[in-house]
């Protein structure tokens, strides 16, 4: 059978994980938590089981559930979000993604997105016909360049893909690219984007700076959120996107023949947890603690630490100790030193090596420390 993606093989997280899991080593590869949910929220869980919660959930996702995130977005941005006509529920920021490229995306499209890229989107693009054109971030600052955008812009582009906060860089929005990117979409009338930020509740200074806070960017946007980032359940696969009724109406005709309703029980819970808590505020204080910590113990290596402004990742350049490309390196870091990295230039369309591999920090103080010493001893 002839591949439709025939560049994709098995992701460097599976790679990595079983690397660590061969050599025993203390795995910061993939970006998922090690410490456990909160009794609560299992509390909840158990809840919605006893309540017989296990049948089909509607298709745009349980009513109680999107009434809870428009609650969540007015107290955060101050603005309206219709939970009818603009929420839908989906099977993790994944599936939202790769919904809405599927919405949007005809045969010849041109598609932007930013290097490094989180991996999902550039095959959903290709599987849709679309023609992804990767532009790079700035090094080392990991920012958008946005007069470079507006050249690549051409009659072709359909879409633009953000990511806000950026994993694996770690940078986030300042409230001028909020600006730089109205302006260039008021002059580009049939661009849409997609902006993934799933990480808005890991940002440690300053504010997040969604698409929602711009109207006109907001008018042209389907927002990517996950429940797995924000309450430590990244298993569960619960997530949503936030669009116009117009866009939203569009997105769930694909929705509903691509998964048509994700998990009851677990939406249930996330409502109930929602109803009941008001501590999302605190998840980026938790995160910020251990992203010291882990860079703390690092002062006295020979790592030189990359600024991390916010998600769970914090990028360490490795240049003053060896020449070796980045997968050598990580290959190695794992099988000599025990501790599993990912090697940035993965990220990167043309595999640029800048000589920083990605760890993440969204483990227990103790894996943290342990790490840290292993590394200080290279
Ligand atoms: C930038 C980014 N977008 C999307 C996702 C996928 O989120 P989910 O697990 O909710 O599908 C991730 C998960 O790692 C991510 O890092």
């Amino acid at each position: 059978m002839q591949s439709k993606l025939p560049h994709v093989g098995t992701t460097i997280f599976t790679v990595m994980s079983a690397l660590a899991a061969e050599h025993k080593a203390i795995n910061l590869s993939q970006g998922f938590p090690d410490f456990p949910v909160s009794d609560t929220l299992k509390e909840l869980v158990k809840a919605a089981l006893d309540a017989d919660q296990v049948q089909y959930a509607p298709m745009a996702g349980r009513v109680d559930l999107r009434q809870q995130i428009a609650a969540l977005v007015s107290a955060r941005h101050g603005i309206a979000v219709d939970s009818d006509l603009e929420i839908t529920i989906t099977a993790g920021a994944t599936q939202a993604i790769f919904t809405a490229i599927a919405t949007l995306i005809n045969p010849g499209d041109e598609v932007i997105l930013f290097d490094p890229a989180y991996d999902c989107y550039d095959p959903a693009v290709i599987l849709f016909g679309g023609k992804p054109v990767h532009l790079a971030l700035r090094f080392p600052s990991y920012q958008i360049d946005w007069e470079q955008l507006e050249q690549q812009i051409t009659a072709k582009t359909r879409l633009i893909v953000v990511n806000n906060p950026n994993n694996p860089a770690g940078s986030v929005w300042s409230e001028h690219d909020l600006k730089e990117f109205e302006r260039i979409l008021a002059k580009h009338k049939n661009l849409y984007v997609i902006s993934d930020e799933v990480y808005e509740r890991i940002q440690f200074s300053g504010q997040h700076q969604s698409v929602l806070k711009s109207e006109l960017l907001r008018s042209r946007s389907f927002v990517m959120y996950s429940f797995g980032k924000t309450l430590h359940v990244t298993g569960w696969k619960i997530g949503y996107c936030i669009a116009p009724a117009a866009l939203t109406a569009e997105f769930r005709k694909v929705h509903q023949f691509n998964v048509f309703c994700v998990n009851n029980t677990m939406q249930h819970a996330i409502a109930a947890y929602l109803e009941r808590f008001n501590d999302l505020d605190t998840i980026a204080g938790m995160y910020q603690a251990k992203r010291d910590l882990f860079t703390g113990a690092l002062k006295t290596s020979r790592f030189k630490i990359m600024p991390c402004e916010g998600t769970y990742f914090c990028l360490l350049d490795y240049s003053q100790i060896t020449g070796e490309s980045d997968v050598d390196f990580a290959r190695r870091l794992t099988i000599e030193h025990g501790v599993a990295s990912i090697p940035v230039s993965v990220f990167y369309q043309q595999r640029t090596d800048h000589k920083v591999l990605r760890f993440c920090f969204a483990k227990t103080d103790e894996t943290l420390i342990t790490a840290t010493e292993k590394l200080c001893k290279i």
